[in-house]
């Protein structure tokens, strides 16, 4: 029976570029498709940029820009990411888009028709400067339990206390600086903690449509305390305006709050792809063969889980099938932050000219199907890679080609002896096998599968050593039929491939003059065929170059010429190189002496990224705080953050001194000249 899939991957804030993080969850979104079309199913595979929120519209006002402008522009750079790494999504869209306003009004709507909407008035901090309520990550101050300065609204980086905004010592605004005041507003919150909420969503996240350990987490919230009450509490989803969002029906000056209209933006999108096949959303959705699948990652599961279900149920719509979610990625065991994503950026990758199936197999060979982190390792990549995709697979069909095409003008023969037909239906009896790995996401073992099929046929040509059959007289008829057996294992290989690398299977397609291999293939056999000539289809990875992924080339060993002050200038280096430090305009927002220190001076600095950065720079011998306050200077942006005696310092501010300050003293802050703004880069 055909299947009728609605597929998505979580929405990427419109904030900034693609990382590694989530190259990796549309690989495996897009392998799993891949693989539901090759069993000739009905897919429609969608995404969008969830484009709405506090922090998008801080930053675009930060770049001079509206929202909209600031959204398109991120959009704008979405294709060559998805192309390179062969992301095939039916459609790409936005939750600005005139869809996503009407459903999310609809829904919204149909909830409070059923009484799950709530008027509340609640106490939030307010920017008297900026005339706007405050995120709790725009509002900064010492922590309440160790007294560091510039902490988050939400939790201290430095003593990992949690604690409310409200909490805060000397709370100030991360975007003006203002002292912030308790001001009241009125809030819609959705009432999950309804009995009809309750009572659906502890059903729903337990009838075994969700990961075991995901089900397991989702638990608590349906607990009972000694009162009967359940840890679900209610939601609030409005937010004032000033807001970059939905205007809420009937309540002038209130919008959606971003996480009300992100996962609608999944409706939206389907309706925009359907759309174009003039096909209407209500009509496909209501059909019971459907069903509706969401890839996510494990730090939004409760999003996933509890608030989503229970909009579309109670909103009288369907409600999703699957929630399959992943762990993070990590690269040589780091965790990566969400903002800023590791040292691999996927456009360098495909920059550096990386072959992206590369990627594609070495993720889905470490994929399965819980939720566990997934770590990116250089050495293992590099081994992988060529060991096994190279060593074991490509390998097969350069091994066999050149003879076919020599000696046989790419002529398959007929029949191949009992040998090799044992060979060639072993590998078709996996099928199921290997078919019911990738159904079930459990793609490293469909992959490992693969390579031990690809074991048994190298284990063949081992044997029959088609390189010395050729050289001996009488033995056309065995180079043939062995040739002949690597071509079609080759192809039933392929075939299993195909999922996790569709570019190279199309490829193999050309090379062996076949139509686009489906899953049903495998049953079946070349027979009597003519292929073309091989051409090299995969290189190795070089692992040298592998490096540059990473870390800058090594520098040049040629000693420069001293200037003045005794210093020799640095090695050479390339302007990628160069391009590596992220300098920015920064403006000096604070400056204040810090305690037990007579070198440091603490900046705060405004890189108009809508929240200040905490530096601490060694120029306090240098210059009084309050010479610097208000100025523009240089700093190091992308630097990683440092944990210091007395706090993390986010970066460097450039000052040029003398290599020895001490004998030739002076240590001179960089400053633009005017008309530079805090954010822009300096190159
Ligand atoms: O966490 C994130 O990156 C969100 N932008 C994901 C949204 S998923 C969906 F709900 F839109
Ligand atoms: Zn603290």
């Amino acid at each position: 029976m055909t299947r009728k899939l609605f597929v998505t991957t979580a929405l990427p804030y419109a904030n900034g570029p693609f990382h590694i993080g989530h190259v990796m969850e549309y690989i495996q979104a897009d392998t799993w498709v891949r693989f539901q079309r090759m069993q000739g199913h009905d897919v429609h595979f969608v995404c969008a940029d969830d484009a709405h929120g506090a922090p998008i519209m801080i930053a675009a006002e930060k770049a001079g820009m509206t929202p909209q402008q600031f959204v398109a522009g991120i959009a704008a750079g979405r294709k060559p990411y998805l192309d390179g790494f062969h992301i095939a999504f039916d459609h790409w869209h936005s939750t600005d888009a005139p869809e996503n306003h009407a459903l999310a009004q609809d829904i919204y709507r149909a909830l409070r028709k059923n009484e799950l909407i709530e008027a509340r008035t609640i106490e939030q901090f307010f920017d008297p400067d900026k005339g706007m309520f405050l995120p709790d990550r725009f509002i900064k101050g010492e922590c309440p339990k160790c007294g560091a300065k510039d902490q988050y609204g939400d939790n201290c980086e430095v003593c990992g206390a949690v604690y409310a905004p409200t909490d805060l010592k000397q709370p100030y605004s991360a975007l003006s600086g203002a002292t912030p005041v308790l001001k009241t507003s009125e809030h819609f919150f959705f009432k999950l903690s309804d009995p009809r909420c309750v009572e659906f969503l502890e059903a729903w996240t337990q009838d075994g449509r969700l990961q075991p350990e995901v089900a397991n987490k989702v638990k608590e919230w349906f607990t009972r305390d000694a009162a009967g009450q359940v840890g679900l509490g209610d939601w609030d989803i409005s937010r004032d305006a000033p807001y970059f969002g939905i205007e809420i029906p009937d309540a002038p000056g209130k919008y959606f709050y971003v996480w009300l209209d992100a996962p609608v933006g999944y409706l939206a999108a389907l309706q925009a792809r359907l759309q174009q096949l003039g096909i209407d959303l209500d009509r496909y959705l209501a059909d019971p063969a459907v069903e509706q699948v969401h890839f996510i990652g494990k730090d939004i599961v409760t999003f996933h889980t509890l608030f989503w279900p229970a909009m579309l149920k109670f909103s009288g719509r369907k409600v999703p099938d699957r929630v399959f979610v992943h762990g993070h990625l990590t690269v040589s065991g780091e965790k990566m932050s969400k903002s800023r994503g590791t040292g691999i950026s996927p456009l360098r990758y495909l920059e550096l000219g990386f072959n992206a199936e590369w990627l594609r197999y070495y993720i889905a060979a470490k994929l399965n199907a819980r939720v566990e982190d997934l770590d990116f390792n250089p050495e293992d990549f590099v081994a992988r890679v060529n060991s096994d995709l190279v060593g074991k697979y490509i390998n097969i069909a350069s091994r066999a080609a050149g003879f076919l095409t020599k000696r046989f003008d790419g002529r398959l023969s007929a029949d191949v002896g009992v040998e090799g037909r044992v060979l060639l239906d072993g590998l078709r009896a996996h099928a199921p096998t290997v078919h019911d790995l990738y159904e079930t996401r459990e793609f490293g073992k469909a992959l490992r599968e693969v390579m031990l099929l690809a074991d048994r046929v190298n284990e063949f040509v081992d044997q029959h050593k088609p390189w010395e059959l050729a050289k001996q007289a009488g033995m056309d008829a065995a180079l043939h039929d062995t040739c002949t057996v690597c071509i079609e294992a080759f192809r039933l290989l392929t075939l299993y491939l195909k999922p996790v690398l569709p570019k190279l299977a199309a490829d193999v397609e050309a090379f062996l003059r076949i139509a686009p291999l489906q899953w049903a293939d495998s049953a079946r056999a070349l027979g009597h065929h003519q292929i073309a000539a091989y051409q090299h289809l995969l290189q190795r990875v070089d692992a040298k170059q592998l490096e540059a992924l990473f870390e800058p080339p090594p520098a040049a060993a040629a000693p420069a010429p001293a200037l003045p002050g005794g210093e020799a200038v640095a090695p050479e280096i390339t302007v990628d190189d160069f391009f590596r430090v992220d300098l920015r305009i920064a403006k000096i927002v604070n400056a204040e002496a810090v305690d037990g220190s007579t070198k440091l001076l603490r900046l705060t600095l405004d890189v108009g990224e809508g929240r200040h950065r905490n530096v601490f720079s060694g120029i306090a011998a240098n210059y009084r705080p309050e010479q610097l306050v208000g100025k523009l200077t240089v700093m190091v942006a992308n630097l990683a953050p440092r944990k210091m005696k007395f706090g993390v310092s986010e970066g460097m501010v450039l000052a040029a001194s003398h290599a020895d300050e001490k004998s030739t003293p002076g240590v001179y802050v960089l400053e633009p000249f005017p008309g530079a703004v805090p954010g822009m880069r300096v190159r």
